[in-house]
């Protein structure tokens, strides 16, 4: 039975998954996204430019390649035109190789102004959500009120616009006042879905399972990281959707048992951009180093990361969530710099050292159990074997590989594509 692959972030988002699909791209036929939207940026670096993708799968580089958006995905349909504009502009041919889900949830401008007015309302409690609209999205979808993209083709379409608009209207009432342009904002919303209309609008489940039973091979690319999960993330400091590789199943429409390599990324430290709890984060010169060096600024609105060492608990907790058969770790050159360089192997909470994450990472203290490495302090350029790394590197490689449990395959370098050591 021909298998899907999948490849997600462990940590708290942008571990640097845009770069590594693309990179992969070019083994498989089709690369799908299965969760999220807007609120992803995934960035690729090659031939010396760098892209930024929000809602487009990060194979569409890659000629002949089909990339899907898929049904566990909620679409800004303007957020997605100015992509493709983008596209255009760099001579990408996509209108035969990009498909969308009829099952996908649409991004009303309401969504947005909806995210932006609860946010405004839970004050110094907001999530820093990115204000795409993803949360009340989700919700409607769940709470079985939403419009899909496949509804866009419906001469019932407008009226549906018209009875949800009203209804967050209504809901507005209840959350303080924040400024938002409805008729600009809705103006250029129904001009983008004719772009949406002009594109190839697929049933993805049929799509995807059709293509496995021909042999097809498919990567899916997952959005955000394991610990923004909705149900095992650090709630409620999440985001809305399913971000392990379960979600896989119910964005795609696939069975588990079609699920086969589940890669799973981590940064060599960590980070993470909005509120809610980070055990490890470096409040300090050490966060502001691996920042400046990480260049740790959000690809979607810009925002200065968080940074901090490497969280094994919180690791091994998404590595068993998962299902990671193989690991991959971004952003060790980011280390050169350091002649020492720490990682938490234990939490210490409730009286006593733990290798399990609390029930609540929010109301509790948590204090991370750091062991410390010795660094390398010097360049990784020209590398492309692991024997070839410096003594130092592969120690503390290998002693995370010991806690973890499940090998290191790929190790990046530079944000660039061939930047890679495959092992
Ligand atoms: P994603 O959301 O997981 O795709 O990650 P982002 O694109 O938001 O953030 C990852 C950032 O790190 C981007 O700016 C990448 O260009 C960059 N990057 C990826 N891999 C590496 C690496 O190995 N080294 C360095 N220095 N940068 C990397
Ligand atoms: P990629 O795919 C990092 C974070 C936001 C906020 C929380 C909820 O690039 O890794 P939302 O907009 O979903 O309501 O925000 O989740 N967040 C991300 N952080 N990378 C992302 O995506 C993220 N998508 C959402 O910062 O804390
Ligand atoms: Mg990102």
């Amino acid at each position: 039975m021909q298998q899907l692959d999948v490849i997600l972030g462990l940590q708290w988002g942008d571990e640097g998954k845009g770069k590594i699909v693309d990179y992969l791209a070019n083994d498989y036929d089709i690369v799908a996204r299965f969760q999220g939207g807007p609120n992803a940026g995934h960035t690729l670096k090659f031939g010396g430019n760098k892209y930024v993708l929000h809602t487009v799968p990060s194979g569409i580089f890659r000629e002949n390649l089909i990339n899907l958006i898929g049904n566990g995905v909620v679409l800004d349909p303007v957020v997605f035109q100015r992509e493709l504009r983008s596209l255009e502009q760099n001579n990408v041919q996509f209108r035969k190789r990009l498909l969308i889900s009829r099952k996908a949830h649409l991004i009303l401008p309401t969504h947005r102004w909806l995210d932006a007015a609860s946010e405004a309302h839970k004050g110094k409690l907001k999530i820093g959500s990115t204000l795409k609209g993803i949360g009340p999205t989700y919700m409607d979808k769940t709470g079985r009120n939403g419009l899909r993209v496949g509804d866009v083709e419906l001469p019932s379409f407008r009226d549906q616009y018209e009875a949800l608009k009203t209804k967050h209207l209504e809901l507005l009432k209840i959350y303080p006042e924040v400024p938002f342009d409805l008729a600009g904002e809705e103006a250029a919303w129904f001009e983008s879905l004719d772009t949406l209309r002009s594109l190839l609008l697929v049933d993805g489940e049929y799509f995807i399972n059709e293509a496995l039973a021909t042999g097809k091979k498919v990567l899916a690319e997952g959005a955000q990281g394991s610990m923004l999960d909705i149900d095992f993330g650090t709630y409620p400091f999440v985001t809305s959707s399913n971000t392990i590789s379960a979600g896989v199943c119910t964005g795609l429409g696939v069975a588990p048992q079609r699920v086969g390599r589940v890669i799973g990324i981590t940064k060599s430290y960590c980070t993470r951009v909005g509120g809610g709890p980070f055990p490890t984060e470096q409040d300090n010169e050490i966060g502001e180093k691996l920042r400046q060096e990480g260049q740790e600024f959000g690809s979607t609105t810009g925002r200065p990361r968080r940074c901090g060492w490497i969280d094994l608990p919180q690791l091994r907790y998404t590595i068993l969530l998962n299902g990671v058969t193989e690991l991959c770790m971004t952003k060790i050159d980011v280390l050169n710099i350091f002649s020492e360089i720490s990682a938490a192997t234990r939490y210490r909470y409730s009286g006593g050292e733990h290798a399990n994450l609390p029930y609540d990472l929010c109301h509790m203290d948590v204090e991370p159990v750091l062991k410390s490495y010795k660094g390398w302090n010097s360049s990784l350029d020209g590398i492309k074997t692991f024997d070839d790394l410096p003594a130092e590197a592969r120690a503390y490689l290998e002693d995370l590989e010991n806690y973890l449990g499940v090998p290191f395959k790929m190790i990046s370098t530079g944000p660039e594509r061939e930047k890679l050591i495959i092992r």
